[in-house]
């Protein structure tokens, strides 16, 4: 985003000001689509809600074609409130409650079980059309932080490799006739060879199930997890060889097994949103402690990644100041050593540790880069300092998808100020 806009918006909006790019959320998808489905036809998107929930935003990309992988009811509620028809969502849960999977029934939703003691639990309330499990391959990675890997030993998501075969003859024993498969086993990855070596694992599983059981698999679901750039000298995945690399083992396992009608599923939600999105914020307080702060309308409250990840994001200065300052002539070659935090009353919230950014001064504009995806749907309301706004650039015009947070917004649901 230009300065110029950033200061029209920050101008129009107030900050902090999640900003969105639909066009480039429209590139992300079609690059990802085009890299599959130009090699395995039968292959289908479904967009990681969760990463960015906000209604515009996954109407874009249901515009392109996507379906929804929803992870909650509410999830559930906002795909059906957008018409995504049933067979182009997946419902596909953590820790389900009897409510969820209840709500998953009624939806008509692909049904995707994290764990084979839900299998019981959900035929008391009925019976889904399709289902399959997610699977542990027993391999996770994330360039992130260990929290996102998403398979492996430690990971609380799906269910043993080795216990699969188990999960689908029960299913088949209560007469479930229709599977798919699942896994998602790590987010943020940027090595093409990791996604072809989780298919192969995947692969080699389910396979020999398949034949064992007489099942055939509909779906293969590889997940998301396809990651971004956030370091300065972090290389883009290249999505190209990963469908390659992907695809390839596909042919080669789907051949192997007799699994050659079998559609490709991915789930990606950070790839889509996470480069289509900043966050603008502004510098309300300079601080000369032992080292020197730069006080933020961005904080933990409002961008969690990185005190929950350690996750770094890079930040573009826009000055606004002009003329001389306490610290000196404003100058904006001068280089300096900062730590950029929030507002929270929180010494984590010192969030950019170090940094070496232009020099900063109040009023100026700070750019925080790649906060597309798990930004605003991770943002709370701490220390009563609410959720940002959130806007939509369509051809660089910009839309307000989402108005800022509200006292009246804050206090609703309480009683004390409840009127009658
Ligand atoms: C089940 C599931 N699917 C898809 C995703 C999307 O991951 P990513 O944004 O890394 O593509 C996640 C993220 O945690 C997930 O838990």
């Amino acid at each position: 985003m230009k300065n110029d806009l950033a200061k029209t918006l920050a101008k129009k909006y107030g900050t902090p000001l999640y900003v969105y790019d639909a066009e480039r959320i429209r590139e992300n998808y079609r690059r990802l689509h085009k890299a599959f489905s130009t090699r395995w036809p039968d292959f289908q998107i479904f967009y990681a809600v969760k990463s960015n929930s906000n209604p515009a935003v996954v109407q874009i990309l249901l515009q392109e074609g996507a379906g929804c992988d929803c992870a909650s009811e509410n999830e559930l509620k906002l795909a059906m409130r957008l018409r995504v028809p049933a067979e182009k969502i997946l419902f596909s849960g953590n820790m389900l409650a009897d409510a969820d999977l209840k709500a998953g029934l009624e939806s008509k939703a692909l049904f995707n079980l994290d764990d084979t003691s839900l299998l019981p639990r959900l035929l008391k309330f009925g019976r889904p059309e399709v289902l399959s499990f997610r699977i542990n391959p027993a391999i996770g990675k994330s360039n992130v932080h260990e929290s996102d890997e998403l398979a492996g030993a430690k990971a609380k998501f799906g269910i043993p490799w080795e216990k699969a075969e188990a999960a689908y003859a029960l299913a088949k024993e209560k007469g479930l006739k229709r599977f798919g498969v699942h896994m998602m086993t790590g987010s943020c990855v940027t090595d093409p060879a990791y996604f072809a070596k989780i298919s192969e694992k995947l692969l080699n599983c389910v396979g020999p199930i398949g034949k064992k059981l007489k099942i055939d698999f509909e779906f293969i679901n590889i997940g998301g997890g396809f990651g971004i750039p956030y370091q300065p000298n972090e290389k883009p995945l290249d999505i190209e060889k990963t469908a390659s690399l992907v695809v390839e083992i596909f042919k080669k396992k789907t051949k192997e097994f007799g699994l050659s009608e079998v559609k490709l599923f991915v789930e990606p939600g950070r790839y889509l949103v996470g480069d289509a999105g900043c966050l603008v914020g502004r510098v309300h307080a300079i601080k000369e402690s032992y080292k020197k702060f730069v006080g933020t309308d961005v904080g933990m409250n409002i961008l969690a990644r990185p005190v929950l990840y350690g996750a770094y994001h890079g930040i573009r200065v826009v000055k606004c100041s002009n003329g001389t300052t306490d610290h000196g002539p404003r100058t904006t070659d001068l280089v300096e050593t900062v730590t950029v935090t929030g507002q929270a009353c929180e010494n984590a919230d010192a969030w950019a540790k170090d940094r070496k950014l232009p020099k900063l001064e109040v009023g100026d504009l700070i750019v925080v880069e790649n906060a597309g995806a798990y930004g605003y749907v991770m943002s709370y309301p701490y220390n009563g300092r609410l959720r940002a706004a959130e806007v939509l650039l369509e051809k660089n015009q910009p839309k307000l998808i989402r108005k800022r947070e509200a006292f009246e917004d804050w206090m609703s649901g309480t009683t004390l100020f409840q009127k009658g």
